[in-house]
């Protein structure tokens, strides 16, 4: 075997995500959010083990096509709808549903022959975070147009994002769920809120259908807390092997720039992980690893390639003794934290020369 840096994808976490999901909102449909490639966890293995989900959702035409040529038959949302007209037929021709958030698009759609497209759509509302969306004044007219469009069929409800929905004490998600009930003519009328943390901590978010995303993969949407406060399971553990120790002297720098000097002399580990696998180059020294299941602390800078070990915990500690990075025993959350970024950015960073594996243990 050559590199050893891989992320394992464990599937039976997922499912058990997908069921605290559900456990959370049991009347809503659930559009499981599995767009950059399911957060960097594999879009297609990722849509198969989550059979339990109604719908899935991603970002464009390209990520719903991956999932219709691996044989995906489930309802897909493109979360941004079209950007350009020519991908409608392609969009009707794979029974793809979209969020309309524009007056370009509601004009493009509108400017289309009578019963050329048959397309579900959602009304996107901009009720706080001035994103995407129609603003509430002009959500009535843009809902009637719709409505009176022939390439729509059906209008399937009114959607919008909460932008501060992992600060459970702020107000913002309070006010957008107000403005999103005062544009909502009748409630009979579907509506879809709730992200990941919309789905744990704000329960009048729920709507009708429910859009986790992070939780799935194991990660709490919620400031200041991990996955296992909110009974999840990490998807997601990125792994590798120390290739080399060494005893180092007091006074020896280590690594690029020398900015980590022994204190003492020390043993030193070398782990084939680096910012070319999508580890952080901003992670500071003390990041934790695991190296043989027990915390150590990530010394000098991260280089391309490989990270430094400070081993005096565990002076035995040898060349291809297993070392996590985040997952299983080291939450992302941890992780993110120290290298000033979310974990959401991390699992999406991970690139292309790291070994993707799936267990459903
Ligand atoms: C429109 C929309 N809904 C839901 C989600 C899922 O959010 P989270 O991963 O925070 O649950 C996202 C993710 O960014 C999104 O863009």
């Amino acid at each position: 075997m050559s590199r050893a840096a891989r992320a394992v994808i464990d599937l039976s976490a997922l499912r058990h995500n997908l069921q605290q999901a559900h456990r959370a909102a049991p009347q809503q449909q659930l559009i499981a959010i599995i767009k950059a490639d399911a957060y960097g966890h594999g879009m297609v293995p990722v849509a198969r083990a989550l059979a339990d989900a109604d719908v899935f959702g991603v970002a464009c035409l390209e990520e719903a096509l991956n999932l219709r040529e691996a044989g995906i038959d489930k309802p897909i949302l493109l979360l941004e709808g079209f950007f350009h007209a020519d991908e409608l037929p392609l969009i009707q021709r794979h029974k793809l549903q979209i969020v309309v958030h524009s007056e370009h698009q509601l004009a493009v759609l509108k400017s289309l022959p009578a019963q050329a497209l048959s397309i579900p759509v959602w009304l996107k509302v901009d009720t706080g975070m001035h994103r995407l969306g129609f603003l509430p004044h002009a959500v009535a007219e843009a809902w009637q147009r719709l409505n009176a469009c022939p390439a729509v069929a059906p209008v399937l409800g009114l959607m919008t994002h909460l932008a501060n929905a992992d600060d459970s004490g702020d107000d913002t998600t309070r006010q957008q769920l107000e403005c999103l009930a005062a544009v909502r003519p009748d409630p009979s009328i579907a509506v879809s809120i709730a992200n990941s943390a919309g789905i744990l901590a704000w329960p009048a978010s729920h709507g009708t259908a429910v859009r986790p995303g992070i939780m799935l993969y194991g990660v709490s949407p919620m400031l200041g807390e991990t996955g296992q406060q909110r009974n999840l399971r990490p998807v997601m553990t990125l792994s590798s092997e120390l290739i080399s120790t060494r005893q180092c002297k007091k006074d020896d720098a280590v690594g690029y720039g020398g900015r980590w000097v022994c204190p003492e002399d020390m043993p030193v580990g070398v782990v084939a992980i680096g910012y070319g696998d999508g580890y952080p180059r901003h992670a500071p020294s003390g990041t934790p690893v695991l190296v043989n299941g027990r915390r150590a602390a990530l010394i000098g800078r991260v280089s391309m390639d490989m990270i430094c070990v400070d081993l005096r915990g565990q002076p035995a500690a040898a060349v291809s003794d297993p070392v996590t990075l985040w997952g299983d025993g080291l939450p992302a959350e941890e992780i993110a934290g120290y290298a000033s970024t979310i974990a959401y950015a991390l699992f999406c960073g991970v690139t292309s020369r790291v070994k993707k594996e799936t267990t459903d243990g």
